[in-house]
């Protein structure tokens, strides 16, 4: 299987989300990654659930919904509502709950994913691999795109695709935050399976071009 790419929105032109969105429509990217922060599990706000509803009515791709908020639990509901077909979690932000929200997310037949901040243990990955369909790795502190990659991710990413792989492969391995044309192969190299851009996208003159670099490396 090829990898994956999933352009983030949260660097988009929020006055021109359409276009955005049918950019990304036309483009080589295979999903839409939709960043969602309470100002409280990250110290940044970007958009809700009524954002993620309207771009639903346009996405001719699936959503990856990031949750970056505390209290998952208590949202899960409205984003599957509003047409999220793969929502992840951060290990950090529930704690003793995590089995529960994920077994949640899984019973509403979307995907499940799992993601964990660069300074978290990644063997904690072990103790949820058989209920998630994702492992969302941190290539920077979530908060804000336009961030350099921190460099212990490709190490990190290595090991995460061990356990994958000890674990029977069912699981796509994705990286978000930092990520480029410089940096991408590498990436893979060490097992990525799904690269989030933002900025690298966005931000450069040509997003649908930009995606189809990261697509064909
Ligand atoms: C970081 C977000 C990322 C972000 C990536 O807090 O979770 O998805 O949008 O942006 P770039 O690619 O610019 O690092
Ligand atoms: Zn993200």
């Amino acid at each position: 299987m090829s990898h994956l790419i999933a352009p983030s929105l949260l660097s988009a032109d929020f006055s021109n989300l359409k276009k955005d969105i049918e950019m990304v429509n036309e483009s080589d990217a295979d999903w839409f990654h939709l960043d969602i922060m309470d100002g409280h599990f990250v110290p940044n706000i970007s958009f809700g659930i009524p954002v993620i509803k309207s771009i639903k009515k346009y996405a001719k791709k699936s959503l990856d919904v990031h949750l970056m908020i505390t209290n998952p639990e208590d949202y899960i509901e409205k984003f599957i509502e509003v047409g999220a077909d793969i929502l992840t979690i951060h290990v950090e932000a529930c704690k003793e709950n995590t089995a529960h929200i994920l077994k949640e997310i899984k019973e509403r037949n979307i995907k499940a994913g799992l993601a964990i901040n660069p300074n978290t243990d990644y063997n904690v990955i072990e103790d949820y691999i058989n209920l998630i369909d994702m492992v969302c790795l941190m290539g920077v502190f979530p908060g804000f795109g336009g961030q350099k990659i921190i460099d212990s991710t490709f190490q990190r990413c290595k090991r995460i695709k061990e356990i994958i792989s000890k674990n029977g492969e069912n699981c796509y391995l994705e990286v978000d935050g930092g990520v480029t044309a410089e940096n991408a192969n590498k990436l893979l190299e060490s097992g990525a399976d799904v690269l989030v851009a933002g900025s690298y996208v966005f931000h450069s003159n040509n997003p649908k071009d930009s995606i189809s670099m990261l697509k064909n490396i």
